[in-house]
């Protein structure tokens, strides 16, 4: 799938670019060319280090910043759009980040691909889009909607959106939280114990992003049918002899993560892997059979609270066991 293909990853150091960095040069030896563009310039010495001599390039800038991306995407046969303010805090503090990076972002993205012919954009999002009641979950709404609308403007562009929970292993996610709580004060501090979330790994998400990337007709939102856990749960599995002291849900937090909302439900798809909304300009029909999909019943809705798989305690103590 990119064996002679220019991948630009915008975000390319971080959690997920990186995983992808390194699962791509394994998988496809033959690929031309993977563009890292991020702004710190120290992230991406470490990472070219790491990497040694493989077919990466560097390109410092700001997704907010039209001529720095179409620097990056310059002759992109796929562009993987990761980079974004992703913290629930850091854009409640400061939402114009927020809308600068992930809503100005994603249209310099989607402007730098048809400026330099870029065939496909895989743009990555979160459950917090749907039903978005914090400012990072809006300005992903936002993106989705310009990635999604991108395709019936701009009909050569092949546009995926990916909407993921939590990546195990990436930076801000509770189980790191909970194990250093753990280990410096033996408290673990749990939001509500009715909290439930979706996770999967780093390598899983790039997996999903790989099989997105090949059967994508154009406009669609994917959203994975992951695995959900239960706080509680995690937090037995990290210390099941700490203190669990309730703390109360902070601004801008779900009890439970939507992926698919019932207003969703009218125009999404599902296969055994995804749930897919289906752009509103595309004719459905042909969708249904491209993907080999059935239409979901009106009023259906998937989130971590009716997912019925669960992970374990013994599940998320592997998991641990890995990092
Ligand atoms: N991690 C999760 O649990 C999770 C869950 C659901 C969805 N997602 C989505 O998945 C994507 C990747 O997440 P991640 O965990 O890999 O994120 P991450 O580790 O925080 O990495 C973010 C990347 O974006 C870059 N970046 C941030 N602001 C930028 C800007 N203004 N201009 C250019 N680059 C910028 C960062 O590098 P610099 O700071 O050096 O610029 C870094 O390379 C995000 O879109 C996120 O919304 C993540």
């Amino acid at each position: 799938m990119f064996t002679n293909k220019r991948i630009v990853i915008t975000g390319g150091t971080g959690a997920f670019g990186r995983k992808f960095t390194e699962m791509a040069l394994s998988h496809y030896p033959g690929v031309k060319e993977i563009v890292i563009f991020s702004r710190d310039t120290g992230k991406q010495r470490a990472m070219a280090e790491a990497f040694g001599k493989s077919p990466l390039r560097f390109v410092s800038g700001d997704i907010a910043s039209f001529p720095d991306v179409a620097k990056a995407a310059r002759e992109a046969d796929v562009i993987v759009h990761t980079a974004a303010v992703r913290l629930v805090s850091e854009a409640e503090e400061d939402p114009w980040k927020a809308v600068q990076t992930n809503i100005i972002g994603a249209r310099n993205v989607i402007d730098a691909a048809v400026g330099n012919g870029c065939p496909r954009i895989i743009a990555l999002s979160t459950d917090m889009a749907s039903l978005a009641n914090n400012a990072y979950g809006a300005s992903k709404m936002l993106a989705e909607k310009l990635f999604v609308g991108a395709g019936k403007s701009h009909p050569e562009l092949k546009t995926a959106v990916i909407r993921y929970g939590n990546m195990f292993g990436s930076q801000g996610t509770v189980i790191p939280f909970f194990v250093k709580k753990a280990r410096e004060e033996g408290v673990l501090p749990v939001t509500d114990p009715r909290m439930t979330r979706f996770m999967a790994t780093l390598e899983e998400c790039v997996r999903i992003a790989w099989e997105v990337a090949r059967k994508s007709l154009g406009g669609e939102i994917f959203a994975p049918r992951l695995k959900s856990y239960n706080i509680l749960t995690v937090a037995r599995a990290v210390a099941p002899r700490a203190e669990v002291r309730i703390a109360g849900l902070r601004p801008g937090e779900k009890l439970y993560e939507e992926m698919i909302t019932r207003y969703d439900s009218y125009h999404t798809l599902e296969t055994d892997a995804f749930y897919i909304i289906v752009p509103p300009y595309a004719d459905a029909e042909l969708y249904k059979r491209h993907h080999s999909a059935r239409q979901v019943e009106p009023g259906f809705e998937f989130n971590s609270e009716n997912c019925t798989e669960r992970f374990s305690e013994e599940e998320i103590r592997r998991l641990i066991g890995t990092c």
